[in-house]
C-alpha cells in the first residue's frame, strides 16, 4: 500500500466551528499569543493560560468532526495514512483516523509543568489551579507552546521522507517546523494542497493547489485517491 502523508492545520476545524488563528477573527486577533501561549505566559499568570485552553477545550468537545475529516479516515481502506497535524483537537481521532502525529500538542491532555513526560487525560473541561501531577507540581496544558521544542518533528519528518503523496489541508503554513515538511517530501510525488484562501508555495514541485474549503476538497480528492488506488 502507498504511503500518504496528510499536514492539517486550523483550516480543516474550521467548519467544525473552531477558530483558526491568522484569519480574520481568529484567534490571534482575540488573544496576545504572549500573554496565553508562551512559556512566559504560564510563569506570569498560569489562570489566564489556563483559562485560555479551557474555554478551546469546551468548544473542542462541543465540536463534532466534518466531511474532511472522515474523508481522511476513509483513505486507510486502500492506503497508509499519516496524519500529522498542528491541530490540538481530537477531531482526527474522533472521525476514525488511527495514526495520527500532533506535532503542537493536545488540549484533551494535561503534562506535569517539572516533567514533561508526565501526560495525563483531562476527563472533563477545566483544568484548574491545584491539579497536580504525581510529583506534585501543577499540571500544564499538553500544548507546545512558542519557543518550545517540536518533541516529535524528527518522527514527522522522517514519515514524511518516505512518503508518495503528500497532502496538505487548512494551514498558512506560516509555522516552523511544521511548514518545513512541505519541503521534505520527495520532489516527484504527487503533492495537493487544500484552502480557499490565497495560498503562494514557491519551489515545491508536483503541487496540485485545490482552492476549496476542506468539507468539499478533501472528500472530492480522497474519492479520487481510492478509486484510482483499485484501478
Ligand atoms: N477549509 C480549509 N482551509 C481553511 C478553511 C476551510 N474551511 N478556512 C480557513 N482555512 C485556511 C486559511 O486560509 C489558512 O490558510 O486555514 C489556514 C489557517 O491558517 P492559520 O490560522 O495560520 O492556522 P495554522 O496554519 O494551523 O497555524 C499553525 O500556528 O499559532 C500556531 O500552534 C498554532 O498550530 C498552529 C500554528
Amino acid at each position: 500500500m502507498e504511503n500518504i502523508v496528510v499536514l492539517t492545520g486550523a483550516g480543516i476545524s474550521a467548519e467544525s466551528g473552531l477558530s483558526t488563528f491568522r484569519d480574520s477573527g481568529g484567534l490571534w486577533e482575540q488573544y496576545n499569543v504572549y500573554e496565553v501561549a508562551t512559556p512566559e505566559a504560564w510563569e506570569k499568570d498560569q489562570n489566564l493560560v489556563l483559562d485560555f485552553y479551557n474555554q478551546r477545550r469546551k468548544q473542542v468537545l462541543e465540536a463534532e468532526p466534518n466531511a474532511a475529516h472522515y474523508a481522511l479516515a476513509s483513505l486507510e481502506e486502500k492506503f497508509n495514512v499519516t496524519i500529522i497535524t498542528q491541530n490540538v483537537d481530537n477531531l482526527h481521532e474522533r472521525a476514525g483516523s488511527t495514526n495520527i502525529i500532533h506535532l503542537h500538542g493536545e488540549i484533551t491532555k494535561s503534562q506535569s509543568s517539572v516533567d514533561a513526560s508526565l501526560v495525563y487525560d483531562i476527563d472533563d473541561w477545566e483544568l484548574k489551579s491545584g491539579n497536580t501531577c504525581e510529583k506534585g507540581s501543577q499540571l500544564r496544558p499538553h500544548i507546545v507552546w512558542f519557543g518550545e521544542a517540536v518533541p516529535k518533528m524528527t518522527d514527522a519528518t522522517v514519515i514524511t521522507e518516505s512518503a508518495d503523496k503528500l497532502i496538505v489541508i487548512g494551514t498558512s503554513l506560516n509555522v516552523y517546523p511544521a511548514a518545513g515538511l512541505i519541503d521534505v517530501a520527495g520532489k516527484e510525488i504527487d503533492k495537493y494542497l487544500i484552502d480557499p484562501g490565497e495560498m503562494s508555495v514557491g519551489g515545491v514541485d508536483n503541487l496540485t493547489i485545490i482552492k476549496e474549503k476542506a468539507s468539499t476538497g478533501v472528500p472530492k480528492l480522497a474519492e479520487k485517491l481510492l478509486a484510482n488506488a483499485c484501478a
